[in-house]
């Protein structure tokens, strides 16, 4: 299963797990840039009200790929104005997989992950797994063996 690993990371914690899943399945990455960074208020009031902030050049036509591996962390219990933004620019998606993983500080409450299958359902897209990283999981190191689990359903 050919996988694009797409990944938007504010301070990295995200990023090493995307990066763990990439080497165990061999997929392809492509960063998800804001433009601009914004204060830690605006940035938790523009994920509530489900914003978007216009972001570098990334890869968003997905013709090549059979799935859609969507990483970010969890800002206000929601996704982060740039990954909206991404999810709107995606490009030939219907008929594709979709999987989600999320981080978050938090014990794993959270509709960031709703919120993406949401959106993309409505372009077609099938939602097939997810992961989410709480803040105990990062703390403990229990992330990395959820991440190889994780990563076993890409290499079927
Ligand atoms: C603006 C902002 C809002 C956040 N909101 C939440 C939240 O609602 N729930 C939560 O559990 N963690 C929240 N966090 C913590 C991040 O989700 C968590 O630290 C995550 O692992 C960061 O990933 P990153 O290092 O890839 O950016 C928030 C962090 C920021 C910067």
């Amino acid at each position: 299963m050919k996988t694009l690993i797409a990944c938007y990371s504010y301070t990295g914690n995200t990023m090493v797990v995307a990066e763990r899943i990439k080497k165990n399945i061999n997929a392809d990455l492509t960063v998800i840039q804001p433009i601009k960074d914004r204060w830690y208020m605006i940035k938790a009031i523009h994920a509530y009200l489900e914003k978007k902030w216009p972001i570098k050049d990334c890869i968003t036509d997905l013709t090549e790929y059979d799935c859609l591996l969507l990483c970010c962390p969890v800002w206000a219990g929601r996704v982060p104005p740039g990954v909206n933004q991404f999810l709107s620019q995606l490009e030939n998606v219907k008929g594709k997989k979709l999987a989600i993983l999320v981080t978050m500080g938090g014990d794993g409450k959270q509709g960031a992950t709703e919120q993406i299958k949401i959106a993309l359902d409505v372009q077609g897209m099938e939602f097939v797994e997810k992961l989410i990283i709480t803040g105990k999981d990062q703390k403990s190191g229990e992330w990395a063996a959820k991440a190889e689990e994780f990563s076993q359903y890409f290499m079927e």
